[in-house]
């Protein structure tokens, strides 16, 4: 399936200064949909997704599924996998470097094929990101596990149920190990588990395809079957696309309706900012009113697995504080190099002090607009954030970061007022 993303430039140019307002909508989960279209090589039959965002990292996913010998097709408002056909079972390090999400692969190829051969995740940039709980998760099932030539190869002759407590609350490590059981028709208990709602939504795309899943607070009792079928499922709305509007229209002093979304998903990141003094209005379940009708006050912030605040919403509410009243703290406790972009934020003119894992940001009356670079996905989206609050031009380079994860973000900026655009030539 070809890339459906063809953007032409690496950099924005903004303008700051003007208050968003008006209605946006929020586009699917990146999160959610890459461990989705993962789970449809379980099954020999046809999967239909739903609400899958236009994004580098599902292009990626296509192309790592077409690599494996799925058949992928893009139609309007859905993508359709057939994994009927899947006969190679090698995730290339050309795949993997790009995307770390490509070790999804590993525990519905190991389920389904008994084998996987995945390149091995190097760090990234923002933390070392060790794959230890996933491969645990495998051994306990049986899997032989050997990393030669950069390679991690897998094998696995008969499946045996597991117990396992995770170390760390890990994402992906329980998605992993979700799809690897759902080949197992014995009783397995994982405890510990992530509960973000990107888990919840390939869970509930599990018990369609059959899988028996009872979670009760970190614990899920999973009971799988040797035969999936095959799915249709909507894909939830990008809680972290939602947070980082909302934060756009607060910091802006605007006044802005954001659309198809789940509030319910949404919790820490609306206590933080009405904590900071925003307006958030609960319209209905799927759409919210945010107003920024004063300065923001200085928050305490400590990045925590779900319901916690998001560390995926770390970078976006730094920005908030950087223009806030007063000192705030951010603490960041998921992973440790996620400070990237305060480097570039103080080229701004913002006052931050970084010590282990706590960034100290006092509020100045003004950041300033000026050249910037992007370091990761979520760091990107804080610099265009900073940029929409900056006094004057500011210039955010290497944004192919944050086309990794957001559909075009800046034609949902510009339709609320942002002056924003994508430079023809870097
Ligand atoms: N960890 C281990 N061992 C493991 C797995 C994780 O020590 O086997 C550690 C990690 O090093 C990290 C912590 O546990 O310090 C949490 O990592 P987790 O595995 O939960 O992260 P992930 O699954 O690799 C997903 C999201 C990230 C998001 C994190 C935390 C996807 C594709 N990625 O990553 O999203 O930040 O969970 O919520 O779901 C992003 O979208 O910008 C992004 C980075």
């Amino acid at each position: 399936m070809k890339n459906t993303i063809s953007y032409t430039s690496n950099s924005f140019l903004i303008e700051g200064g003007r208050p968003l307002r008006g209605k946006v909508r929020v586009s699917g989960s990146k999160n959610a949909s890459l461990p989705i279209l993962i789970a449809s090589l379980l099954s020999s039959e046809v999967c239909i997704v739903e609400n899958v965002p236009n994004l580098l990292d599902t292009a990626t996913t296509f192309e790592l599924l077409e690599e494996l010998g799925a058949h992928v097709e893009r139609r309007e408002g859905e993508v359709v996998v057939d994994a009927g056909s899947v006969d190679n079972h090698v995730a290339p390090d050309s795949v993997v470097r790009r995307m770390r999400a490509s070790v999804l692969v590993m525990g519905p190829l190991l389920s389904r094929f008994g084998r996987a051969t995945v390149s091995m995740p190097g760090g990234c940039s923002i933390g070392v990101r060790s794959i230890d709980q996933h491969l645990k998760v495998f051994e306990k099932a049986g899997a032989h596990i050997e990393v030669k030539h950069g390679y991690i190869n897998l094998e696995l002759r008969k499946i045996k149920p597991v117990e396992y407590t995770f170390e760390v609350i890990t994402v992906t490590g329980t998605e992993n190990a979700l799809m690897l059981l759902s080949g197992c028709e014995k009783r397995s208990v994982l405890r510990n588990i992530a509960l973000e709602p990107e888990v919840m939504d390939l869970v509930e795309v599990m018990r369609k395809m059959g899988v028996e899943i009872h979670i009760e607070d970190r614990t899920a009792i999973i009971r799988g079957s040797k035969d999936l079928r095959g799915f249709k499922h909507r894909v939830i709305p990008d809680r972290i696309e939602a947070g980082t509007l909302m934060v756009a229209g607060f910091i802006t002093g605007g006044d802005v309706i954001i659309e198809d979304i789940r509030v319910d998903h949404l919790g820490s990141i609306i206590e933080k900012l009405k904590e900071a003094g925003a307006h958030v209005d609960l319209l209905d379940l799927r759409s919210l009113r945010v107003r920024g009708l004063e300065k923001a006050k200085p928050l305490s912030i400590s990045t925590a697995e779900y319901p916690g605040f998001p560390t995926d919403m770390q970078a976006q509410f730094m920005v908030l504080c950087c223009v806030a009243d007063g000192i705030s703290e951010i603490r960041e406790n998921i992973f440790e190099n996620r400070f990237q972009h305060v480097a570039e934020l103080q080229r701004m003119g913002a006052d931050i002090h970084v010590r282990d894992r706590t960034a100290i940001v006092r509020g100045v009356d003004k950041l300033y607009g000026a050249e910037v670079y992007s370091t990761d996905l979520r760091a990107s989206a804080s610099l265009v954030l900073a940029g929409l609050v900056a006094e004057g031009t500011t210039i955010v380079r290497d944004i192919y970061h944050l086309d990794r994860g957001y559909e075009r973000l800046e034609e949902k900026l510009k339709s609320l007022g942002a002056a924003i655009e994508r430079l023809p030539h870097n």
